[in-house]
């Protein structure tokens, strides 16, 4: 738990719930979300000074809607916590506390015109009329008693409302999204002017404070152990620990045999010599790892194979350094803050998009979790990275499958693909960081398709493999766009993989968004 004002996400399972807290940070108070049925004493253990209401895919007259519990009102209302409900979040108030919510024939979806009839604090400071985001089907019919209404659309009546004694506020519309432009007024109002939450939350001060924090939970003898996989989590994680605890950190980085070309030495140098570290464990795993995907199709299968390899060479690692150097207590981990939302889905409510691909140890490792980064979204890490100095082309890169090239190579593995695989992808990341777009894009990369295809060099006939390019452009991999590349540089750069890669004689360009297609191809 993180010791300062903070504003809590009830949620309810709206999309835009991560959306809520993030926007929160932005404007400098401390967010987290939980889920809307939390034990009513963690929740007095946290003390937060105002609580929000995600939105929510259900209607709150519906058996089984996501309702609060009484004792949450008896709370807020005790304890004077403001609390804002964002359209379920609006409803669902309404609904508990006496009014009535009614579905509305005309459904409203996308940009609205607000009437502010008026700003009262949470409004304040916004024109007249304003552009917001709505997206729903349910409206405010009656409200209860000391209620007031704050604005309106043309066809919603009561677009926001107020009840100053009991400081509970709604918006029905969106204030989180872009869309809405003036949303982060809307939300800092309920920040400064409603809650008096105080804003601490600056990166520069969490770092000084994790790095204390982890000093005291290590302890003065004690070591850590960390799989370093060379992506932006797992080298902040290595930084800061390193910090904490300098060369009692001991860094395994395992070469799974599906690496990218040359990132077993860029990521050695990275840390041995840019970042000095001492304890840097390198294992050379490339011939287990393909003896053991020999022969295997099927995705799932593959990571199933690259998981469990991965564990049984860390494990064993872990045992010899153990016996070497005593006091290894602590295991360090890259999760995110949405890899354990997402993972543990904050409630029942939230609809489960996506399966976690991270790995976890087994229980029997006896190893103490340490976990510095549990509370942070990705853009935050990677300015904590940056502020910590490590280099700036490591905390640009674009995610990589924990299972590699393994998901990009469709059919069976062997060298000879992963060689074509590895050459093709290299020329494509120099053209991408050529053209200046790298850090615009999420990911860019090669797929090998293991398919024949006739194709002339010259005098001869060719009857070789295909790549497929896939470039997107997204906010956080739940949904992506395929990038709309300058064709100028699409064709330079399947001129140059086709005339420099042996074994391929054609390039396609992916053209499918997530949904319905994933981003990886397996
Ligand atoms: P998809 O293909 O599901 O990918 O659209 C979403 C994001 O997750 C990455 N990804 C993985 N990461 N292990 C990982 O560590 C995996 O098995 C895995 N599969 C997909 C993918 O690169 C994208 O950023």
């Amino acid at each position: 738990m993180i010791n300062m004002d903070t504003i809590i996400v009830l949620d309810f399972g709206g999309q835009y719930c991560h959306l809520i807290a993030r926007r929160v940070r932005e404007l400098g108070a401390y967010s987290e979300i939980l889920p809307f049925d939390i034990d009513i004493n963690k929740l007095k253990k946290i003390a937060p000074k105002g609580i929000i209401l995600s939105g929510g895919p259900s209607s709150v007259y519906k058996e089984g809607s996501p309702q609060l519990s009484d004792e949450f009102y008896t709370y807020i209302s005790e304890e004077k916590i403001p609390v804002l409900g964002i359209c379920y979040g609006l409803h669902l108030l309404i609904h508990q506390l006496g009014g009535s919510i009614e579905a509305h024939d005309e459904k409203e979806y996308g940009k609205t015109e607000l009437e502010i009839i008026e700003p009262d604090l949470l409004l304040y400071s916004l024109n007249e009329r304003e552009i917001v985001w709505m997206s729903h089907g349910d409206q405010v019919k009656k409200m209860p008693i000391g209620f007031k209404t704050l604005a309106k659309t043309s066809t919603c009546p009561i677009a926001a409302y107020a009840n100053e004694e009991q400081l509970i506020f709604g918006v029905q519309f969106h204030p989180e999204v872009a869309h809405t432009p003036k949303g982060n007024v809307i939300l800092d109002n309920f920040i400064s002017k409603i809650a008096d939450a105080k804003k601490e939350w600056k990166l520069e001060n969490w770092i000084q404070q994790e790095i204390e924090q982890i000093k005291n939970e290590i302890g003065p003898t004690n070591k850590a152990i960390l799989g370093l996989s060379g992506g932006v989590d797992s080298s902040v994680v290595a930084v800061l620990l390193h910090r904490a605890i300098g060369d009692r950190l001991h860094s395994i980085f395992v070469n799974n045999g599906v690496l990218r070309k040359n990132e077993e030495i860029e990521v050695q140098e990275t840390f041995r010599e840019n970042l000095r570290f001492k304890n840097f464990h390198y294992i050379d795993a490339e011939d287990l790892f393909l003896e053991k995907l020999r022969g295997v199709e099927d995705p799932e299968e593959k990571r199933k194979i690259i998981g469990h390899t991965f564990i049984k060479v860390f494990e064993e690692k872990t045992i010899e350094l153990e016996k070497a150097y005593p006091n290894i207590k602590y295991l360090a981990q890259g999760t995110i803050y949405p890899d354990r939302v997402e993972t543990s889905a904050t409630s029942n409510a939230s609809a489960k998009i996506k399966s976690h691909h991270n790995l976890t140890l087994p229980d029997d490792m006896m190893l103490k979790i340490i976990e510095p980064l549990r509370d942070l979204y990705k853009d935050e890490v990677r300015k904590i990275g940056i502020q910590l100095g490590i280099p700036k082309g490591l905390i640009i890169r674009h995610p990589f499958p924990g299972p590699g090239l393994a998901v990009r190579i469709i059919g069976t593995i062997d060298k000879e693909r992963l060689e074509i695989l590895r050459e093709a992808d290299m020329i494509l990341l120099a053209e991408i960081k050529k053209a200046g777009i790298y850090e615009s894009l999420w990911q860019a990369f090669c797929v090998f398709l293991p398919l024949k295809t006739v194709g002339i060099m010259g005098d001869f006939r060719t009857y070789d493999y295909i790549c497929a390019i896939r470039i997107v452009e997204s906010k956080d991999a739940m949904t992506a766009n395929f990038a709309k590349l300058d064709w100028n540089l699409l064709e330079r750069i399947g001129t140059r993989i086709i005339n420099e890669v042996k074994g391929i004689n054609r390039v396609v360009y992916d053209i499918s968004n997530k949904p319905p297609s994933t981003i990886e191809f397996e």
